[in-house]
C-alpha cells in the first residue's frame, strides 16, 4: 500500500516519452477501416422500407458484402440542426449509446418528402430551406440549402459498420479468449486485424464483443478552414492529415506533451465547425470511444449535384475538406449543425450539449497554486506575500499532497492540522481555497471512503469480476464509477459539510487525472475490457469518464449549499457539454515560450467547443520558466479566461515576487490589468452563459467575412470589444499586430494611439507592455481601483472606456449581480445595463428590464478615445435631476476626454452631453 514515491514521479520528468502511446498505426480499428477501403463495398439505401414519423424519417441500409440491415434515422431538429443515427436494425446486444450530453428533449421538426424518383428521396424541413437529398444507390446523403449543397455525407463510400457477432472464441478458464480454429481467427493472426484481442507492448486487450467500430465520411464543399476537436496541442486551423497521423480523441495523461502533435491528451470533443466566406457550419459526433478524425483538404475541386429530378443543379465548388471520422465502438450518431454564422452554430451546439455554467466572480480572479503548498504555514505565507507585494489574487490551491495518503477528502493531520483556522484566514481576506479530488481512491479499509464505495459496488470492475485496480498517486487504487448514477450522487453527498470534515464553504474543488489516469495501464490509462455500470465496456465510454467526475462535483457543491451557491470545479479531463459543470485547464504543460505559443491555438479551440471558461498553467508546469517567460505568460494570462500560476513539485518556487522587483512590478501590473477588466471579463462570462458566446474568440468568429482572419492564433478576441496579442518570443522589441477590419478604428489600451482596420502594424514592445487593442464602437466597464481579490472590489467604483467608431459611435454592456449565488436565476437579481455613445451623448440605460439588483456603486471615469475635437463643455443628466456641469481634460495630442469625479450610480438612468 505504498504511496508512490517521488522518485517514480520524477522519472516522468522526462520529454514525453511517446513510445507510451500508440499512434494510428498501432490501433487496430483503424487499420482494419483503411483496410476496408479497398475493397470498396457501398452501402444502398432501400428506399420502399422508409417510414415518416413526428420524430424522424426511418429507412434501412444495407452492404453487398454482408447483407446485414442497418438502421437510418434522419431527425431535423429545430434551429436548422439535422441528426443522422445509424446502428444495427437488430444487434446481437444493444450498442453504447451516449447519455448525459445532450441538454433536454430536442425539438424535432418533421421532415416532410418532396419528389424524387425511384433512386432517391428528398426530404424537406417544416420551412423548406434545408433539404436532404438521399440517393440509394450507392447511398449518399447531401445537405442543401437554398439550392448550395453544403456537405455531403458517404460521398467518399467509407460508411463503415461492423455488427457485432459472436465470438469464434471459447472463453478459457481464466476469462481469456482462447483461439479456436476458427477461419477468422487465422484470418486476423495473419492480417493482425485485432478483431477479438488486440496487441499494445506488454498489454492485450481482449475484446469480449469483438469488433464494433464505425466510421463515416463527409464532403464539406467549398471550405478548406476547419477547426475544433480538442484536445491536441496543435494550431487552431485543423491541419491535412493526409500525410501524417489523425487527429486523435482519446483522453490520456500526457506529461509534458509534445506540441504540434495530433496525439489525444486530457479531454475530448467530437465537435468540429467549418468556415468559409458566407457560411459556418458544424459536425458533432457523439461518441465517447475512441475516435480518429481525419482531414483531406481537395483544393479546387469540382462537385456535381446528384440528379435528382427538376431541381438538379450542377455546381462548380472551389475546393472541398473531406472529414472523416472513425470510432472504436458505439453507434454513428452526428449532429449536423448548419449556421449560417459563427454565433448560429454556437447556439445550436449549446442547444445540443448547454452553455457555459455562470462562474463565481471569484473563480475569474487570479489563481496561486503550486504542487504543493507544504503546511498551513505556507499558505498562510504565500498568502501574505501577495498582500505585502501588493498583488491581487483571490485562490489559493492545494495539490494532493495536502491529504493523508493521497486519501482525497481528508487532511494531513501533521501539515493541515487545522483546516478551518486556515480557511478563516482565507475567508478574512476574502479569499478562497480549491483542494484537489481525483476519482481514484486508495485501497485502504480503514479509509471509509474506500470501505463504503468497495462495499456497495461503486468501483470500476474487472472482466472477470471483482473491482479493477491500478496505480495512481496513491499506490494501488480502485475507481470510482462516475458513469453509474448512484455513485454520482454519493459522491456528491461527500462534499456536504458535515460529510467532508474540515472543510468550510470558501473551499472548492479541482478534479484532476479523470482521464482517468493508471500509471501501470496500457497508454497510462484504463485497460479497455473494465466494466462499467450497466455491463458496458470501459471502450464504450472511456472519453465521457472525466466529464462524469465533475458533474457529479459541481452537483455536490451545489447540493452542500442546499442549491444556493454557484460551484467551481476545474477538471483536467472534459468531453462535449464539460462546460455545464466549470472549467477546463490544458495539463501538463512545459516552462518553455513554445508552449506559451501554442496556449493561445488550443484555448480559442477548446473556447469555440462550447469550453468558454479555459486556461494554461501560467509559467508552465513543468521545469523553471527565466523570469521573462513568466512575465510575459503572467500578461497572457491575464487576457484568457482561467487564470491560474501553477508548477510540479520539483521546481523552484515561483511565487510573483520571487524575480526581483522590476519582475515582481511587471507581474503585479499584469494582474492587476485582471482586475481592472473584471466587470467586463464578468459580463462575459454571463454572454456565454444565456447567448453561447466564447468568452475568448478567435478573430475568424468577430469578422467571418474576412479571409486574412481565418489563420490567425497568434491574437485573438476578449469577447467584441478587445484584442489581445501576447507577446510569446523571448527578447522581443516589436509585434507584428493584425488589426482587422477595413472600416474598424483601434486604439492601443494603454497609449490610446489609434490606427485603422484592415492591416498589420508593428508595435515596439517592451516588457511592460501587454498589446491590447480596444476596438472602435465599444464601451468596456472596468474598475477604478483594484482591491486584494475580487471580494475587495464588490463596492468600489466604475469606470468606462468608450472607444469611438469612425462613425463617432460606441456600445457596450454591463452585468452585475451578487457574484456567488443562484439568485439571477431564481429571482432575477442581477443588473444588466447598456451603454450607448452616439450623437456626443453617453446614455446608461437597461438592457434587460426583467433584473433588479441594487448596487451602491458609481461610475466615476469616464474615458472617451477618438473625440475629434475639445468640448465645449460636458454635463450629466438624470431624469429626476437637473444638468450638472462635469469638469473634464481633453487632450489634443490623443484626441482623449477624461471625466473624473464624477458620481453617477451605475444602476440608473442618465446621460452624459458632450457639447
Ligand atoms: C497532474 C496534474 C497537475 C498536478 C499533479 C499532482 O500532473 O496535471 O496539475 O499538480 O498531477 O496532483
Amino acid at each position: 500500500m505504498e504511496a508512490v514515491g517521488k522518485e517514480e514521479i520524477s522519472v516522468e520528468d522526462e520529454a514525453v516519452d511517446k513510445t507510451i502511446f500508440r499512434d494510428c498505426s498501432q490501433i487496430a480499428f483503424y487499420r482494419r477501416q483503411k483496410q476496408h477501403l479497398s475493397k470498396n463495398t457501398s452501402y444502398r439505401a432501400l428506399l420502399d422500407s422508409v417510414t415518416t414519423g413526428e420524430d424522424s424519417t426511418k429507412f434501412q441500409i444495407t452492404n453487398e458484402a454482408n447483407k446485414i440491415p442497418l438502421l437510418v434515422e434522419v431527425y431535423s431538429i429545430e434551429r436548422n440542426i439535422f441528426r443522422l443515427k445509424i446502428n444495427e436494425e437488430t444487434p446481437l446486444k444493444p450498442r453504447y449509446e451516449v447519455l448525459d450530453v445532450i441538454t433536454s428533449k430536442l425539438n424535432t421538426v418533421r421532415l416532410s418528402s418532396c419528389s424524387g424518383d425511384t433512386g432517391s428521396l428528398i426530404l424537406a424541413d417544416g420551412k423548406g430551406d434545408l433539404k436532404y437529398h438521399i440517393s440509394a444507390n450507392p447511398f449518399m446523403i447531401d445537405l442543401v440549402s437554398e439550392k448550395e449543397v453544403v456537405m455531403s455525407i458517404n460521398s467518399l463510400g467509407q460508411l463503415y459498420f461492423e455488427h457485432l457477432q459472436s465470438s469464434p472464441y471459447k472463453q478459457s478458464a481464466t476469462g481469456g479468449n482462447e483461439e479456436s480454429a476458427s477461419a477468422d481467427s487465422c484470418q486476423e493472426n495473419q492480417e493482425d486485424l485485432g478483431l477479438w484481442k488486440e496487441k499494445f507492448g506488454n498489454f492485450v486487450d481482449v475484446k469480449a464483443n469483438g469488433p464494433s467500430s464505425i466510421g463515416l465520411d463527409f464532403s464539406l464543399h467549398g471550405f478548406e478552414h476547419l477547426y475544433g476537436i480538442p484536445q491536441h496541442a496543435e494550431s487552431h486551423q485543423l491541419k491535412n492529415t493526409r500525410d501524417g497521423d489523425a487527429y486523435r480523441l482519446y483522453n490520456l495523461d500526457v506529461y509534458g506533451y509534445q506540441i504540434h502533435d495530433k496525439m489525444g491528451i486530457y479531454g475530448s470533443v467530437p465537435y468540429l465547425l467549418a468556415h468559409k466566406l458566407g457560411r459556418t457550419i458544424g459536425i458533432f459526433w457523439l461518441n465517447a470511444s475512441e475516435t480518429l478524425v481525419e482531414i483531406n483538404m481537395e483544393p479546387a475541386a469540382e462537385y456535381t449535384l446528384t440528379e435528382v429530378g427538376p431541381t438538379a443543379a450542377k455546381q462548380k465548388v472551389r475546393s472541398r475538406t473531406d472529414v472523416r471520422w472513425m470510432s472504436e465502438s458505439g453507434i454513428i450518431d452526428v449532429f449536423l449543425l448548419t449556421g449560417p454564422t459563427p454565433s448560429d452554430v454556437f447556439k445550436q451546439y449549446s442547444y445540443l450539449t448547454g452553455t457555459q455554467a455562470m462562474p463565481p466572480l471569484f473563480s475569474l480572479g487570479y489563481h496561486q497554486c503550486r504542487w504543493n503548498y507544504e503546511d498551513e504555514q505556507d499558505v498562510k505565507a504565500v498568502d501574505a506575500g501577495f498582500d505585502e507585494h501588493d498583488i491581487p489574487y483571490d485562490v489559493l490551491w492545494l495539490d494532493i499532497e495536502h491529504t493523508e495518503g493521497k486519501k482525497y477528502f481528508t487532511w494531513d493531520k501533521t501539515r493541515f492540522p487545522n483546516p478551518t483556522q486556515m480557511q478563516e484566514l482565507l475567508r478574512s481576506k476574502r479569499r478562497k481555497l480549491v483542494v484537489i479530488s481525483d476519482p481514484h481512491i486508495k485501497i485502504d479499509p480503514d479509509y471509509s471512503i474506500y470501505a463504503t464505495a468497495k462495499e456497495q459496488g461503486f468501483f470500476v470492475r474487472n472482466p472477470e469480476g471483482g473491482d479493477f485496480e491500478g496505480i495512481c498517486w496513491p499506490g494501488p487504487s480502485s475507481y470510482l464509477d462516475f458513469t453509474n448514477p448512484k455513485v454520482r450522487k454519493w459522491y456528491s453527498s461527500l462534499f456536504a459539510f458535515s460529510v467532508y470534515q474540515g472543510s468550510t464553504d470558501i473551499l472548492f474543488v479541482w478534479n484532476d487525472m479523470n482521464e482517468p489516469s493508471v500509471f501501470r495501464g496500457p497508454e497510462l490509462t484504463m485497460q479497455k475490457n473494465v466494466i462499467h455500470y450497466g455491463n458496458w465496456e470501459h471502450r464504450e465510454l472511456h472519453n465521457i469518464y472525466g466529464l462524469y467526475q465533475q458533474m457529479a462535483t459541481a452537483e455536490g457543491l451545489i447540493q452542500r449549499s442546499k442549491g444556493k451557491e454557484r460551484p467551481f470545479v476545474l477538471s483536467r479531463s472534459f468531453f462535449a457539454g464539460s462546460q455545464k459543470y466549470g472549467a477546463v485547464w490544458t495539463g501538463d504543460n512545459t516552462a518553455e515560450w513554445s508552449y506559451l505559443k501554442i496556449s493561445i491555438p488550443m484555448l480559442l479551440t477548446l473556447s469555440i467547443c462550447g469550453i468558454a471558461f479555459c486556461g494554461a498553467d501560467v509559467g508552465g508546469f513543468i521545469g523553471n520558466p527565466e523570469a521573462e517567460l513568466l512575465v510575459r505568460w503572467y500578461q497572457a494570462g491575464a487576457y484568457q479566461p482561467f487564470f491560474r500560476g501553477h508548477a510540479t513539485m520539483n521546481t523552484k518556487r515561483r511565487e510573483p515576487w520571487l524575480f526581483g522587483e522590476e519582475h515582481t512590478r511587471l507581474i503585479r501590473e499584469a494582474i492587476r490589468e485582471r482586475y481592472t477588466l473584471m466587470p467586463y471579463l464578468y459580463s462575459l462570462f454571463y454572454h456565454a452563459h444565456v447567448a453561447s458566446e466564447p468568452v475568448m474568440r478567435p478573430l475568424w468568429v468577430e469578422f467571418p467575412n474576412e479571409l486574412e482572419t481565418f489563420g490567425v492564433e497568434d491574437e485573438y478576441m476578449l469577447g467584441s470589444a478587445l484584442l489581445a496579442h501576447p507577446v510569446t518570443e523571448p527578447k522581443a522589441t516589436t509585434v507584428d499586430v493584425f488589426l482587422p477590419g477595413s472600416n474598424e478604428i483601434w486604439y492601443d489600451f494603454k497609449t490610446f494611439a489609434h490606427w485603422e482596420g484592415g492591416g498589420t502594424v508593428k508595435i515596439p514592445v517592451a516588457l511592460d507592455t501587454i498589446p491590447v487593442f480596444q476596438r472602435g464602437g465599444s464601451v468596456i466597464p472596468i474598475k477604478t481601483t483594484v482591491g486584494r481579490s475580487t471580494g475587495w472590489m464588490v463596492d468600489s467604483p466604475y469606470g468606462l472606456r468608450v472607444a469611438l467608431s469612425t462613425k463617432d459611435s460606441a456600445v457596450g454592456e454591463l452585468y452585475l449581480d451578487d457574484g456567488h449565488s443562484f439568485q439571477y436565476l431564481h429571482q432575477k437579481q442581477f443588473l444588466h445595463r447598456k451603454f450607448l455613445f452616439s450623437s456626443s451623448v453617453l446614455i446608461n440605460s437597461c438592457a434587460d428590464e426583467r433584473g433588479n439588483y441594487p448596487s451602491k456603486c458609481v461610475v466615476e471615469k469616464i474615458l472617451i478615445l477618438g473625440l475629434r475635437k475639445k468640448p465645449l463643455s460636458v454635463t450629466t443628466h438624470s431624469p429626476d435631476g437637473k444638468d450638472q456641469p462635469v469638469v473634464f481634460v481633453y487632450c489634443d495630442r490623443t484626441s482623449t476626454l477624461k471625466l473624473e469625479k464624477l458620481s453617477l450610480n451605475i444602476g440608473a438612468d442618465w446621460k452624459v452631453h458632450i457639447k
